[in-house]
């Protein structure tokens, strides 16, 4: 049997995609809980290898076929908007988009269009688009991380990102103006991949599906 490669995140959501995978037997012990500095990882018994990835680099792996599958979040495909097939909605790392700005100011304010606003955010083209359908013009100042450090410092009057806990944004004093909208980790395949391998893919989502606990047929995302 061929080898299948999947793309799988860095960070917060590594340890659950990893437990994910062991369970659908997917994984064996070469492919760690923790984080290993290793970055391609084998599991010769699965034939399985495990591209081990920055979160918004995955669906590029998997568009350019470098990988056959991916696990990425929403969040990233509904920026990076990759050239690829979303299977399934795998539940976990479930996170929100929000408006958020400094908790002293005032909303009605920032939002009232009477000056541009400055916007820090990691997913500029979403932010943008937002913003355009409110008809409301911003600068949109583009960050790789610690976003929520940009009001503080006066980089930026409001912030577009992601929130888990809340945490982050409680200890940067911001508060939600707006949910603007939900993510969850998803599985992503390539697309010539998604029919060279039905074989083995078909099977695969299957499994995954009946461990996460959902029905219906796979989506493509594009
Ligand atoms: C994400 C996000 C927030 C934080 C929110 O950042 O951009 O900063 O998590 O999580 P919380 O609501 O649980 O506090 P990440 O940890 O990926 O680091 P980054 O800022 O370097 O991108």
């Amino acid at each position: 049997m061929e080898y299948l490669t999947i793309a799988v995140p860095k960070g917060r959501p590594y340890g659950e995609t990893v437990r994910l995978l062991r369970a659908a037997g997917l994984a064996g012990a070469e492919l760690e809980e923790d984080e290993s500095r290793s970055l391609l990882i084998e599991c010769p018994a699965e034939r399985t290898r495990f591209i081990i990835a920055r979160d918004s680099d995955v669906p590029t792996y998997v568009e350019y076929g470098a990988a056959d599958l991916g696990i990425a979040g929403k969040n990233v495909l509904m920026e990076a908007e990759p050239k690829v097939y979303e299977l399934l909605d795998l539940g976990y790392s479930f996170c929100r988009f929000v408006l958020a700005a400094p908790a002293a100011s005032d909303p009605r304010r920032l939002l009232d269009g009477t000056s541009l606003r400055r916007v820090a955010t990691k997913y500029p083209r979403m932010t943008e688009a937002y913003f355009r359908s409110k008809g409301i013009q911003v600068e949109t100042i583009y960050l790789h991380g610690s976003i929520e450090v940009a009001p503080k410092v006066g980089l930026a009057d409001m912030i577009v990102d992601i929130t888990e806990t809340g945490r982050t944004l409680r200890e940067n004093n911001l508060v939600v103006i707006e949910e603007l909208w939900t993510s969850s980790m998803r599985l992503i395949a390539n697309r010539a991949s998604y029919r060279l391998k039905a074989e083995r893919i078909g099977p695969l989502i299957q499994r995954l599906r009946d461990l996460v606990g959902q029905t219906g047929s796979p989506a493509p995302y594009q």
